[in-house]
């Protein structure tokens, strides 16, 4: 049932606060204090996958590897574990050589995913001819706990976004986030990489993510829909985001690509300058998400060089950003947040500006041409 929405796309944008606070309950112990001598985490895996654990591999398709490349950037950063993240239908046909205390995770939402599921399977079988030399491990992260992937794997990572009807992933997406931020932050925690007042600043940032998505959903949602129309004639645009964002750029362009129709590639800001800015006119929209943090000075600036070729430049942006105004032809405003929290922020602006291009342009949203919600063929 749509609950009054038009589309289930919408439906599933709007459920996304009620995601992360289903996650924060199954996962965080809310009571948790820096002086409390005990974890704040639940994740409920067995001790196997964390014991010697020296590298992590990922392999995902689509939305679900976007989730995963932020998810590399948080198991680095946090947890100072190496991370490599692969496209599942490019890992089952050249596997990297066998590396020791390899924790391998496949993240597909439905658990159906014909190449997730190949690629994980691959690993399973490599570690019974190599074993126990190897010690490998895998993990999935799903939203199906009655999934393929599910018998395949060690142990699961449930992203508790309920059933999610629209084609596009949304809601499903967030779940994945939020397993991230918490593996890393577990991870980060038993390994000692992470000081007490860190790991507090960052749970007390998860708990108000929640509402901080409300907030965009309430103040920005009718301003993209009036955005939505200047894209009726568009035919390419640019996504640019870096560092942790960049995931997110990839992810604004899928989006559209995906229920809009239009053209559009995601870069990584800083690679613009070396290709892509040759397709820049007037024509040409770019967004680029810049976000306070260490990379911010940069990302305007890339942003910058767009607006020098006439694009019309849109800017997601931290509420608190006084240039912003000047830097931007539009900006798209988002709650001040932890900068490694703020790609389940900037990804809502996304969300948005793609469903309402779409509805806007009067597609089908929920069942966009060519795409199967899931993907079990080759
Ligand atoms: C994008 C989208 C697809 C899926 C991809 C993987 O909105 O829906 O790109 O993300 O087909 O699907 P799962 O996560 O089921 O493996």
């Amino acid at each position: 049932e749509k609950q009054g929405f038009r589309h289930f796309m919408a439906k599933e944008i709007y459920e996304q606060p009620a995601v992360v606070r289903t996650c924060l309950e199954a996962y965080l112990d809310l009571d948790w204090t820096p002086s409390s001598n005990k974890s704040p985490f639940k994740l409920d895996l067995p001790e196997s996958i964390y014991k010697d654990l020296e590298n992590i591999q990922i392999v995902a398709c689509g939305t679900s590897l976007h989730a995963g490349m932020i998810g590399k950037y948080l198991l680095e950063e946090l947890a100072q574990l190496p991370t490599a993240i692969q496209y599942a239908s490019e890992f089952r046909y050249s596997p990297p050589p066998l590396t020791p205390n390899t924790l391998t995770i496949g993240i597909t939402q439905s658990g159906e995913t014909a190449d997730t599921l190949a690629a994980v399977e691959i690993e399973q079988s490599r570690r019974k001819d190599k074993a126990p030399k190897y010690h490998s491990r895998l993990l999935a992260v799903t939203n199906r706990t009655d999934s393929a992937i599910t018998r395949v794997v060690d142990c699961v990572i449930d992203t508790h976004a309920g059933m999610e009807i629209g084609v596009a992933a949304t809601k499903t997406f967030m779940g994945q986030l939020m397993a991230f931020y918490f593996l890393s932050l577990d991870l980060a925690h038993r390994r000692g990489t992470i000081t007490v007042d860190r790991l507090s600043e960052i749970i007390t940032g998860l708990k108000v993510l929640p509402s901080q998505i409300e907030v965009i959903l309430e103040t920005q949602e009718k301003y993209i829909q009036e955005l939505s129309h200047s894209f009726l004639d568009t035919h390419d645009a640019i996504f640019l985001g870096r560092g942790i964002n960049f995931p997110i750029a990839l992810e604004g362009a899928l989006k559209l690509k995906e229920i809009s129709y239009i053209h559009a590639e995601g870069y990584p800001s800083g690679e613009m300058k070396h290709g892509p800015i040759a397709l820049l006119d007037a024509k040409v929209p770019v967004i680029a998400i810049t976000m306070p943090g260490k990379v911010y000075e940069k990302a305007v600036s890339n942003a910058q060089e767009a607006k020098a070729r006439d694009s019309h430049l849109y800017g997601v942006v931290a509420a608190s950003d006084k240039d912003a105004a000047e830097i931007f032809d539009k900006v798209l405003p988002v709650p001040d947040v932890d900068e490694l929290l703020s790609p389940v922020l900037t990804v809502i602006p996304m969300q948005l500006m793609s469903y309402h291009i779409a509805a806007m342009r009067g597609l089908d949203v929920d069942q966009p041409r060519n795409l199967a919600k899931s993907v079990t063929v080759e």
